[in-house]
């Protein structure tokens, strides 16, 4: 769990990354699948052209998420439970590929906001990720 401090880095940084959701969630799936190509193999049905438009309202919806659990940061697997559902059981997505994307958002942040992505924010952000990720795939077995 996060410490006190943890969770204000996350909430501060999300103010700003707030501000620009859509951008760095489509960026964050552009670099997900550039660099790790066999995540496309989970959208065979999406254009994944840079810049598309699935691309850009997947991400859209990814950072809205990734929103409710800040918003939630106390009880994100209440936040998260349909979404646990859904990629549990019905996406099947394995669980490594959570790690990537974690770690596409995480470039994406620190890009966009150099200057407030000290150490201690990444690694607060991280293990908000990591807490997320976990959410969404402890239903599996
Ligand atoms: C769908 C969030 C990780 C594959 C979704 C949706 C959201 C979401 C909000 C839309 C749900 C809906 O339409 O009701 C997240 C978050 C993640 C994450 C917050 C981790 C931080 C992943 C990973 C993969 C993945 C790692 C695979 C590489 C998919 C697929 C869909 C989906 C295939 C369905 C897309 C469609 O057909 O519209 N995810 N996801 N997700 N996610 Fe994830």
């Amino acid at each position: 769990t996060l410490t006190q401090a943890e969770k204000a880095a996350v909430v501060a940084i999300w103010a700003k990354v707030a501000t620009q959701a859509d951008a760095i969630g489509a960026e964050s799936l552009e670099r997900l699948f550039s660099s790790y190509p066999q995540t496309k193999t989970y959208f065979p049905h999406f254009d994944l052209s840079q810049g598309s438009a699935q691309l850009r309202g997947h991400g859209s919806k990814v950072m809205n998420a990734i929103g409710e659990a800040v918003k939630h940061i106390d009880d994100i697997r209440g936040a998260l439970a349909k979404l646990s559902e859904l990629h549990a059981y019905i996406l099947r997505v394995d669980p490594v590929n959570f790690r990537l994307l974690s770690h596409c958002i995480l470039c994406s942040v620190a890009a966009r906001y150099p200057s407030d992505f000290t150490p201690e924010a990444h690694a607060a952000w991280d293990k908000f990720l990591s807490s997320v990720s976990s959410v969404l795939t402890e239903k599996y077995r």
